[in-house]
């Protein structure tokens, strides 16, 4: 069994996604949910499905990045997971924390990569016109929202829609994509999965 740690800043549903996928044969088990905001929904989703949680408060550290992820490696570190999932993580990650686990980190971005990483990515393919938007998980690597590509789900951009009524289409593929990647990925298998 692979022991998954996975990370969060708000209601956490890829979070919910990926722990209820964790079950049978599943070749991983939650080990640990952290956050870097108290007030993040997800935290007792988490608690309540009987998983060991932290929260470690960004704000406290202001501009240190190397000081909060310290402290985040400190939970991390003591859950002592095999891989590491970033699920609606809000954080930019350090070169340094990313080099420790890299090759042991994935992450879901609500795009088809390599098209917008970063922020507002629906309202950018709504502007640009795009006809389909999707969502993307891949390894984590020292680049934002880059790394070898494990997985995508396409969503058709529908007559009048906002970036929030695109967002909540996408949301349901990325509670697809996100398991079915990570049970790919801990198998061994790094073929690309493509969702329709
Ligand atoms: C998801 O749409 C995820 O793809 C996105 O945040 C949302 C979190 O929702 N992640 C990013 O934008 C990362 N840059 P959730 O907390 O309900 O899983």
């Amino acid at each position: 069994m692979k022991r998954v740690a996975i990370l969060i800043s708000g209601g956490g549903s890829n979070m919910v996604a990926l722990v209820n996928s964790m079950t049978g044969d599943h070749p991983g088990r939650p080990v640990l949910v952290a956050s870097n905001d108290p007030a993040a929904g997800g935290l007792a989703k988490a608690a309540a499905a009987g998983i060991a949680t932290a929260a470690v408060d960004h704000r406290t550290f202001g501009k240190d990045r190397a000081a909060f992820e310290g402290a985040l490696l400190h939970h991390i570190e003591a859950a002592n997971p095999d891989v590491l999932c970033l699920a609606g993580f809000m954080r930019v990650l350090t070169p340094a924390f990313v080099a420790r686990f890299e090759g042991r980190m994935l992450n879901i971005h609500p795009s088809l990569l390599p098209k917008y990483p970063g922020l507002h990515t629906h309202q950018r393919a709504l502007d640009a016109g795009d006809a389909e938007a999707g969502c993307t998980v891949h390894e984590v690597t020292a680049v934002l929202d880059d790394g070898p590509i494990l997985g995508q789900a396409r969503v058709p951009v529908l007559p009048g829609d906002t970036a929030d009524s695109l967002a909540a289409r996408v949301l349901v593929q990325e509670h697809r994509l996100y398991p079915a990647a990570l049970r790919n990925y801990l198998s061994g298998n790094r073929t690309p999965i493509a969702l329709p």
